[in-house]
C-alpha cells in the first residue's frame, strides 16, 4: 500500500535496528482518516471473502479493527483479552503467548461467547514480528471449531520470523506494508 509507505517515511521513526515507532497515527494518536483507508484495503485484499466477524488483541488492533469492520458490512468485533480481569466470564478460551519485546509470556484469552463454531474469523493485528501474538489468535479460533480465513497485518517486519511460522501453518497472510530492514535509521520495504 503505497500510501502506507509514504506515511511511514514521512511520520516513522526508527529506534535502535528493529523498531518502528508509527506513534503519531497507529500505536498512541490514531489519525482515523488514515485508519479508514487501511480498513478499506483490508477489504480489497480479503474480497470474495466470506468474513462473520474480525478478531484482534488488546490495545492498538483495537481501532484498526473497529474501522476495517465498517468494510466489511459492520461485522462484530472481538478483541482478546491480555489484562488480568476480574469482569471476564470463567468460561474462556486462553492460550499463551511468548513477547520477545517483553521477553516473557503472557495469557490471551476470549470468552467463549464471542467465538463459535462454524465462523468465518478474520484476524487483524498492528505489527507482525515474530509472529507469536497471531499465531495465539490463531490457536484461539482453532479451539473454538472457527474457520481462520486469513491474518491482515498493517505492517509486518519482513526481518523477524512471523510470516514464515504464520504460512507454515497454511495461514494466508495480507500485509500492508513489508519493512525488509530498518538499518542505521535507514527504512527499506520489500
Ligand atoms: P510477535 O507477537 O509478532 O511475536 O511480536 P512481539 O512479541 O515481538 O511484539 C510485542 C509487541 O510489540 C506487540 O504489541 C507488537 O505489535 C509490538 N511490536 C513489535 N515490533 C514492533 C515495532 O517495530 N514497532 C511497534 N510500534 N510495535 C512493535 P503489544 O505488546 O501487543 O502492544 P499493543 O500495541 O497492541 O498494545
Ligand atoms: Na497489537
Ligand atoms: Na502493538
Amino acid at each position: 500500500m503505497k500510501s502506507l509507505q509514504d506515511k511511514i517515511l514521512k511520520e516513522g521513526c526508527v529506534l535502535g535496528n528493529d523498531i518502528l515507532k508509527v506513534d503519531n497515527f497507529l500505536n498512541h494518536q490514531l489519525d482515523v482518516a488514515f485508519l479508514n483507508e487501511i480498513g478499506k484495503e483490508f477489504k480489497n485484499r480479503f474480497e470474495n471473502k466470506k468474513i462473520d466477524k474480525i478478531l484482534t488483541i488488546e490495545a492498538s488492533g483495537i481501532a484498526i479493527a473497529s474501522i476495517a469492520s465498517q468494510h466489511f458490512g459492520n461485522v462484530p468485533v472481538v478483541f482478546a483479552k491480555k489484562a488480568e480481569s476480574k469482569n471476564l466470564d470463567k468460561d474462556v478460551y486462553e492460550t499463551k503467548v511468548y513477547s520477545f519485546t517483553k521477553a516473557k509470556e503472557y495469557s490471551v484469552k476470549v470468552s467463549k461467547k464471542y467465538l463459535n463454531e462454524g465462523e468465518n474469523i478474520l484476524v487483524l493485528d498492528d505489527f507482525l514480528a515474530n509472529g507469536r501474538a497471531a499465531l495465539g489468535l490463531k490457536d484461539l479460533v482453532d479451539q473454538a471449531n472457527a474457520n481462520l480465513v486469513g491474518v491482515g497485518i498493517v505492517i509486518e517486519k519482513g526481518f523477524q520470523d512471523g510470516r514464515a511460522l504464520l504460512e507454515n501453518k497454511g495461514v494466508k497472510l495480507e500485509s500492508l506494508a513489508i519493512l525488509d530492514s530498518i538499518e542505521n535509521g535507514t527504512i527499506k520495504f520489500i
